[in-house]
Parts: C-alpha cells; structure tokens; sequence
C-alpha cells in the first residue's frame, strides 16, 4: 500500500459498512434494497457503497420534512436556528480536515483546494446563521380610507427539494443546506451519485449539532430515479438545483405539476478578456487558474479566453507554459494541483472535445490528451490544455466542456470583444485583465452575466450574490438575496377602526 492509498483506508468515515440515506433523523437502507458503488477517480478504487435511493424514499423523506416544517421546527425562534447553525459550524470546522479529505477521495479535487475551501465552508454557515436573525418584512404606508394597517411578513418557503452536482459537494451542501435552516425551511437534499459521501457525512455533524429529525434529510441516488421524483414531488415548495443546462431543463418541466418554486444555478462557457496594459505576469496564472482549477469542472471557469491580438502569441504560450509547470496527480498528494477528471463519463466528455478542438482546427499548445502514465492509467486524467486559433463558431468556443481546456481566441478592440463575448447562450462568470479603468467599468457593465471579476477570477464570499444570466440559470446564491429565495412574502392587513 503507497502513501495515498493508506491515506484512504484510514479515513474515518471509510469504514467497510455500506453507507445508508437520513431520513426523519434516521439512518436507513433504500426500501429496495438496492446499493451502489462510489470510487476514487484517482485510483479506480472503490470508497464505500451507498444506500440507493428511488421514488419511495422521496416520498419518505419528504414527509419526514412536511412533518417537521409543520412540527417541532416551526416553533424555533430565530436565536435557536441561529445557534444551531453555529454549533454545525463549530463542528465543521473541527473535523474540516476529515471532510476536505472526503470531498478530494470521492470526487477528485486536490486536497489543496479542498483545505483551502474552509474559510468559505465555515464562512457560509456563520453568515446563514447572521440572516436567520436578519429576517425583515416591512410595515407599508397605504392610501386606503380610514384607519388600515399593512405590513409584510417573510415566511419559509417550507419543504426543499436540494439537488447537487459532484464537483465541489461540501460547499454545495453548506449551500443548499444553510440557507434552509437560516429561514425555517425543511431539506431533501440529493447528492450527486458521483460523489454523494460528504453530503451523508455532514448530515451526520447536522444530527450531532441538534437538528431535529426531519429537518434535514440526505436521500442519494441516481438522477433520473431520485433526482426526478424529488424534481415532480407534489409536495415540495421548491428546488433548489445546481447542475447542466440540460438537466435544469427537466427540472422546471418536473417542477410544472405543482408549480413548485425553483432556483436554477446552471453551466457556463464564460469569458476572461486580456486586454495588452494588464499586469500580465498577474494574469497569466490569473487566466490559467480560472480554468485549470478543479480540472475546470467549475461552472464559471473562464474557458474563452479572448486575448488582444498584440499579445496573442505570446499570452497564450505563457498560459500553456504555466499549464504545463503545474503538477498533475492523485488529490490526496499534497503536492498536487490539478487532479483527476470526476468519471470515466466525464473523462469520455472531455477527450471528445480535445478531439474535437483539433478536428475544428485548433492548435493545442499544451496537454490535448489524456495521461496514462504508471498509476495514472487507474485514474481519469487530463492535463491543463490550450488550444490556439480558435474560432467563436467552433463547439470548443460555444460548449461548456467541464475540464481543464482553454479555448484562446484573439480580439482587436473593446466593441468588438463585448459583442463577442456576449455570443454566447450562457452567462454566469466573466473576466477582465486591464489596468484602464474606463476599459473595466465599460466592460463591467457591458458583460451579460451574473458576474465580472476585474484582475482576479473566482473570487467568492457569503456575503456576494452568485447566479447566472441567459441560459446560466436563475436566482442567487450567498448574499442577501439567497435568502430571500428560500421565504415567501405574505402581506398583512388589519382594520383598526
Ligand atoms: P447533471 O446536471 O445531470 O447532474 C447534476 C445533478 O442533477 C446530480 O445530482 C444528478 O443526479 C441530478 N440529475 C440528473 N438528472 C436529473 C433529472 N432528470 N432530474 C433531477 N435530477 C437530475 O450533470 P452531470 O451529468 O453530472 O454532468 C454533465 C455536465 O453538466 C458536465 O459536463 C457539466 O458541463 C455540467 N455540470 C455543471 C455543473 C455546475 O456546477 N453548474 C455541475 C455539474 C455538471
Ligand atoms: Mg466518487
């Protein structure tokens, strides 16, 4: 056994024992029956098999939340929600190493990154437990004769339906969760069946910091099952999805049958512009990480990098350049800074479009194929890619890829470049690199998505609303208005004379 392999068999949560759903507070095995395996993409190895959940264990679970919205949970004052999601945080953060090491076995991730998650994991939960005493309606001056008063009141939505994507689950869970236990709202949270364990764990931390049964209930499974029971189920006020365009899709028509509320966080083919006055021994690493982070199974990674034409050349060289010094390997080596793709499904994704890129013409200038290197053969591969000369029609400008592949596209003026990077069905991240600030304010307002980072990418607080334009999706994550996504707003009158 080598380092990293011994460092999985001893992961606490790695136990042997089939891992099995929370519902109303207890752990329980799917009504079927049925398990399924999640590995490392690392090493092929197999973690733990998990209780396969289907349309029964919805309805289970979502019960189990009905009764708890209407039970015990609607009865906690603000202070006590508040300080439920303080003790979550405090437990979060004494296990945080064993959680981040969780999230790099299941799906992948250097454990770089996900150690470097923690201020925003614990940042997440102490700002959700600020807005669960920052819950404001409003008293509303009217017009009607004689003495009448109208006030709002804000309201939990009640019973969530949470769907998440594999690419960064504890974050994606402290996302879906916080923000529930903030408002008074009851959780159905679905994990990826790529990498479902952090989910079941923190819903472990969640029984231990005292939430009560029913409030928050982890049922993992398979999309098309579990995910589209949860999506239709009559009784869930609203979901909470984070995911592709396509299954986002499904989600609202799902969503029809009860008219459910939905937020809808979505993929994207996000542009970084460099324009020639940048600080560009900044944005070399700056445009690089924006897509090689995470193998770029990120939603908002800047994978159209437009560069202005004087620079092209050289720009994109050193971006390949810098590619190609990063070091490529198992997540759990510390050393290591790009990891394995998720899936052999998503490995499959990724090479199409490398082949594609180069049938389309385009030039790779760094990586292009998969890594099959000694024990890299076992794993999911693929080494930060440029291509050069690519065109704004080519599929490796238009799609999103979800893998570590920068399309570099050349531009020669600032209206050219805003038409060029709106040309696209997506909007949720975007970049500029300049040191003109009339340059960085037009494009700030210019750029058709829910974010622009100017001279950094990626940049994310608690505090800051996230969520696309256009085809990226809607409603917001962190900030206030996420919040607000998870309360209704009821007015109230009241005749005084
Ligand atoms: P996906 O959107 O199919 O899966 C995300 C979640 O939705 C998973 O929990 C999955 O089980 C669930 N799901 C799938 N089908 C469903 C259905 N019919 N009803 C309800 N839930 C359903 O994404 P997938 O297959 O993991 O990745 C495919 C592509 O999607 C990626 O290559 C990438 O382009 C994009 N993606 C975007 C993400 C983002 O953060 N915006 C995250 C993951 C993937
Ligand atoms: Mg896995």
């Amino acid at each position: 056994m080598n380092e990293i392999t011994r460092t999985a068999a001893r992961h606490p949560f790695l136990d042997g024992k089939p891992k099995r759903m929370l519902i109303d507070g207890k752990w329980l095995e799917a009504a079927s029956g049925k398990t399924f395996e999640t590995t490392n993409p690392a090493t092929g190895e197999v973690l733990a098999r998990v209780a396969e959940g289907d349309a029964e264990d919805i309805d289970r679970a979502v019960a189990a939340a009905r009764r708890a919205f209407t039970g015990p949970w609607s009865k906690f004052k603000p202070f006590e929600r508040q300080a439920l999601l303080l003790k979550l945080a405090a437990l979060v953060e004494a296990h945080f190493d064993e959680l981040a090491m969780l999230d790099t076995l299941d799906m992948g991730a250097p454990i770089s990154r996900t150690r470097g998650n923690r201020l925003r994991a614990l940042g997440m939960l102490r700002y959700y437990a600020g807005q669960a005493v920052s819950i404001l309606g409003e008293t509303i001056e009217n017009s009607l004769p004689g003495e009448i008063m109208s006030f709002t009141l804000k309201e939990p939505v009640g019973v969530v339906g949470a769907i998440i994507p594999w690419n960064g689950p504890l974050t994606a869970t402290i996302w879906k969760i916080g923000p529930a236990l903030a408002t008074g709202c009851t959780v159905v949270l679905k994990p990826a069946e790529e990498a479902p364990l952090t989910s079941l764990r923190l819903a472990e931390l969640c029984q231990e910091a005292g939430v009560p049964p029913g409030v928050v209930n982890v049922v993992p499974g398979f999309g098309e099952t579990a995910g589209a029971a949860l999506a239709a189920h009559r009784d869930v006020d609203k979901v909470a999805f984070t995911g592709s365009h396509l299954t986002g899709q499904k989600i609202i028509q799902a969503s029809a049958g009860n008219l459910k509320r939905v937020s809808l966080e979505l993929g994207g083919k996000s542009p970084d512009v460099v324009f020639a006055d940048a600080d560009l021994d900044a944005a070399v690493p700056g445009a690089g990480m924006a897509v090689f982070a995470n193998s770029g199974q990120i939603c908002s990674a800047g994978t159209r990098l437009f560069v202005e034409r004087k620079i092209y050349e050289e720009f994109s060289a050193r971006v390949a350049a810098y590619g190609k010094s990063l070091r490529v390997g198992d997540g759990a080596d510390p050393e290591t800074q790009v990891g394995p793709l998720v899936s052999a499904e998503q490995l499959d994704r990724v090479t199409g479009y490398l082949a594609i890129g180069r049938q389309e013409g385009a030039r790779p200038l760094s990586g292009g194929e998969r890594l099959t290197e000694g024990a890299m053969a076992k794993g999911f591969f693929v080494p930060p890619t440029v291509f050069a000369d690519v065109r704004d029609e080519m599929r490796i400008a238009q799609e999103e890829i979800f893998g570590p592949v920068i399309s570099a596209i050349p531009f020669d003026d600032i209206e050219e470049v805003i038409t060029r990077a709106n040309a696209t069905s997506f909007g949720l991240g975007s970049g500029l690199w300049t040191r003109d600030v009339s340059k960085a304010h037009k494009l700030a307002r210019a750029i058709r998505a829910g974010s622009v980072w100017i001279n950094c990418y990626q940049a994310m607080d608690p505090a800051v609303p996230f969520g696309g334009y256009k085809m990226s999706g809607y409603g917001r994550e962190s900030g206030k208005q996420h919040v607000e996504e998870y309360l209704n707003v009821k007015s109230v009158w009241i005749r005084a004379d």
